[in-house]
């Protein structure tokens, strides 16, 4: 998909481009401890779709969704520098990424789209139709290079 301009803001919206040095200061500018930089490359290069919004040469927003176009669409990384908040471009995000999954779902079928929220930002998402089912998120870390199996029994 081309570059657009949006009109409302005068930034630049554009589709898969932004590289892992420019997801780090985004990540930076909310959170604390960015991932390694080799993990955001194979992330965004394994990503399905990616949004960034650009004050000039500068991501002031991005968002990516991972998956397999097919039955998994998964949102992850909104983000939007604090110096944009609250002008929309949340909005804009996620208005780019379902257009997405409804121009490359399988036409015709329902599709789970998912994501993870914190409690303060599930009214944002709302907004979009999204909704907390019964489901938990269940989550361990894992350092690469040292897993052990729980037992010899189970390889
Ligand atoms: C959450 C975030 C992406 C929202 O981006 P934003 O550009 O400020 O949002 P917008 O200006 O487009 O506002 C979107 C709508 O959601 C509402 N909204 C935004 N943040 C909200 C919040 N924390 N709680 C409730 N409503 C919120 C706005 O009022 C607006 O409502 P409207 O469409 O009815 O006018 C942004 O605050 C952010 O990047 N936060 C830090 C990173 C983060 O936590 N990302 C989400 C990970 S779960």
């Amino acid at each position: 998909m081309p570059a657009e301009r949006d009109m409302k803001s005068d930034l630049d919206i554009r589709y898969n481009d932004f590289d892992a040095d420019a997801f780090i200061s985004l990540w930076n500018a909310v959170w604390d401890g960015a991932p390694a930089k080799e993990q955001v490359q194979l992330a965004l290069e394994h990503s399905i779709f990616r949004v960034g919004v650009y004050d000039g040469d500068r991501i002031v927003a991005m968002a990516r969704m991972i998956g397999d176009l097919g039955l998994c669409y998964y949102i992850k990384d909104v983000i939007v520098h604090p110096d944009y908040q609250g002008r929309g471009l949340g909005n804009l995000l996620m208005t780019h990424l379902l257009r997405f999954i409804g121009e490359h779902g399988v036409q015709g079928t329902e599709i789970a789209v998912e994501l993870c929220a914190m409690p303060d930002k599930m009214p944002f998402y709302a907004k979009h139709g999204f909704a907390a089912n019964e489901a938990q998120r269940m989550r361990r870390m894992l350092r690469a290079g040292t897993y052990k199996p729980r037992s010899e029994e189970h390889i």
